[in-house]
């Protein structure tokens, strides 16, 4: 961060130190290398947010070695406000820095009104990309995701719509999301054929949420595929933030669709237990929670949410104790039933 002379205005200038502590690594077999904990920007960065919160969160993370970034034509609210937030915030401060940028955008959900604004098809997916890069103010992305499977679109389809538009140089790398492990073998098939780099398969993992491990992880493992784990906090549940009840401004408090009261409640004695388990290792619960992930050998990034920068500062702590014996890893299993 400097001063500039002339306006008097704080302009950012990344940290010289900003590799010295991140660990990259490699997403399946492919050429490209993500830090191990990534930033999502589905909530906290929509029109309905500060944008000079979503200004610090971004500039601590770049000068905290995170240089992959995860959008959705969607994320907001309102749909598309994050993706343009984010472009008017690349603009400003991260400019000179593109090249050592990988952003990620999806399609695949509700985006707008009629029978093309949603889910698989050719005409939905060249439309959305368009308009993602558009807000952004980007001329490609380095991964666009196919954001879920669609039942009634050819799979075929979605694919060659996929690979048209990495021809077309909008996108450097495919990735799906939510995908189940035949669909995911399947897409890997045809994307081979097609040849254009599919590399990563987004979906939901953390301590409460186990899906993946009945044979998705074992998919992308045997397919080469790199897996990035979202929600990795349960949304705030495995934080210590919950501890001592409800705080105002918590997603929990506000009601949100997928994180509710009667959510939280369902958990709160496991999470009293992980979090206790997580002081007597030295770690916040939340750091537990990552390292756990970052532990998993399949898991090439943990994809966390922030409403603040001091919370990115605190989950960045977790690659300083990635270590769990057999008794703590059969202790977590054992509290998170
Ligand atoms: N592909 C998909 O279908 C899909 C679906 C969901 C998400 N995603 C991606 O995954 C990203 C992360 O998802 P997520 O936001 O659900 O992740 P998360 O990391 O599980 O939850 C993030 C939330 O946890 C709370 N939190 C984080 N660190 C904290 C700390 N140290 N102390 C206290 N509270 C803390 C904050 O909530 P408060 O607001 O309560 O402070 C924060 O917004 C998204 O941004 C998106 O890019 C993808």
């Amino acid at each position: 961060m400097y001063t500039n002379d002339k306006t008097g205005i704080k302009e950012y200038q990344a940290s010289s130190g900003r590799y010295e502590n991140m660990t990259y690594k490699r997403c399946g077999k492919s050429g490209v290398l993500l830090p191990a904990i990534s930033l999502g920007l589905w909530h906290n960065f929509g029109f309905v947010d500060q944008m000079h919160t979503a200004r610090d969160i971004l500039r601590s993370a770049f000068d905290l070695g995170i240089t992959h970034f995860d959008l959705a034509n969607n994320y907001g609210p309102p749909y598309g406000s994050a993706e343009e937030n984010f472009g008017t915030l690349l603009k400003k401060d991260f400019q000179p820095y593109r090249d050592e940028l990988f952003i990620a955008t999806k399609a695949g959900y509700d985006m707008w009104p009629g029978p093309y604004g949603n889910l698989g098809s050719r005409k939905y997916l060249m439309a959305s990309i368009d308009q993602s890069l558009k807000r952004m103010g980007l001329d490609y992305v380095d991964i666009f995701y196919h954001h879920r499977p669609d039942p009634d679109t050819p799979l075929e389809e979605t694919m060659i719509a996929l690979s048209d538009i990495v021809r077309q140089g909008k996108a450097l790398y495919i990735g799906i999301s939510n995908y189940e492990p035949q669909e995911t073998a399947r897409a890997k098939a045809l994307l081979q054929e097609l040849k254009v780099p599919f590399i990563i398969h987004q979906a939901r993992y953390s301590i409460f949420d186990r899906e993946v491990e009945q044979g998705l992880l074992e998919t992308l493992e045997r397919e080469g595929l790199g897996c990035i784990a979202f929600s990795p906090l349960a949304q705030g549940m495995l934080t210590d933030k919950y501890l001592k009840g409800i705080p105002e401004d918590s997603r929990v408090a506000k009601n949100f669709t997928y994180l509710d009261k009667e959510k939280l409640n369902r958990h709160i004695t496991r999470i009293q237990n992980l979090a206790e388990m997580a002081h007597q290792r030295g770690q916040k619960l939340s750091q537990m929670a990552i390292a756990w992930l970052l532990h998993q050998p399949q898991v090439t990034s943990v994809l966390i949410g922030a409403s603040s920068s001091d919370q990115l500062k605190e989950n960045i702590k977790a690659l300083e104790q990635l270590q769990f014996s057999e008794e703590e890893l059969h202790r977590i299993d054992e509290i998170s039933q």
